[in-house]
């Protein structure tokens, strides 16, 4: 028993000895343990003076004494596509007619997850369901509504241009190319492009077939419009009349 705390007594005296040793003092800078949890291998972004011995020389390792470089002219990084259209009104007109969207915009994985993302960055603006009154729209804290997605113009909008604003972000409303992947934006678009083919098919009795090309812009809006409903009745109907418009199956 004396003998066991006698032996923690006398290392631990040893090794306080030893640590107090490691103190800077004066001249003496202090000693290191472990420098190599001290000075990291890799290399920090702007290092001084890296110098390598070459053939007995000492040679600077990078240029400026900047171990970040900037990637060779001409090369992107792996998986990376860049986007081509300018953020001019002449690259919203381009981007709008060459942009497609990749994924199938009938798949219900893809208008689940665009949903999730709509409601998680758009709808506070845009409304749950698209009719441009989010919570911060209606709090009075934003300045410039956004425009019902029902709206004429933007009801048929091509996707593209959709595609070029959430990238460059328009006017007032940001760009979301930092928090969304553009296949995120893809499933998005998808999402928002089906909330309108509903409601076209819906307000004009048309399949839902045919309401996807006329929100894509590749019909024209149907002048034919059974009913009461005109086009203007359908915009400001919009608010309203979108909760019940899944069950517009077109068939009728
Ligand atoms: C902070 C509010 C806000 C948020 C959040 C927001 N928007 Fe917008 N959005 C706007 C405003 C304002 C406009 C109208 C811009 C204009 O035409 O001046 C707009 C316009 C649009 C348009 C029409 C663009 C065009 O070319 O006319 C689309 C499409 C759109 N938003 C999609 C989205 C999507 C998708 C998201 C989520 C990823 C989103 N918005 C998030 C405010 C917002």
């Amino acid at each position: 028993m004396y003998k066991r705390d006698f032996l923690v007594l006398f290392f631990t005296c040893i090794a306080a000895y030893f640590l107090g040793a490691c103190q800077a003092n004066g001249d003496f800078t202090g000693r290191e343990y472990m420098p190599d949890m001290t000075h990291s291998k890799a290399y920090e972004p702007y290092v001084e003076g890296r110098t390598v011995m070459i053939d007995g020389d000492s040679v600077q390792l990078f240029p400026n004494n900047q171990a970040a470089l900037k990637p060779v002219a001409g090369t992107v990084s792996r998986g990376y596509v860049p986007y081509y259209f300018e953020d001019t009104a002449e690259g919203y007109e381009e981007a709008g007619r060459a942009l497609v969207n990749p994924l199938d915009a009938y798949d219900k994985t893809v208008l689940e997850q665009g949903k999730i993302a709509y409601e998680i960055n758009c709808a506070i603006c845009h409304g749950a369901k698209g009719a441009g009154d989010g919570p911060i729209v209606k709090s009075g804290a934003y300045p410039a509504p956004p425009p019902s997605y029902f709206r004429e113009d933007i009801l048929v909008l091509p996707e593209g241009k959709m595609f070029h604003s959430v990238h460059y972000g328009k006017n007032l409303m940001g760009s979301y190319a930092s928090q969304l992947t553009k296949e995120e934006r893809w499933k998005v678009i998808a999402y928002i492009k089906n909330m309108q083919a509903e409601k076209i098919a819906k307000d004009y009795k048309v399949s839902i077939e045919d309401a996807h090309q006329v929100a894509l812009g590749k019909k024209p809006i149907p002048t034919e419009v059974t009913e009461e409903t005109t086009d203007e009745a359908a915009t400001e109907e919009a608010e309203v009349s979108t909760e019940d418009s899944t069950s517009a199956t077109g068939e009728e």
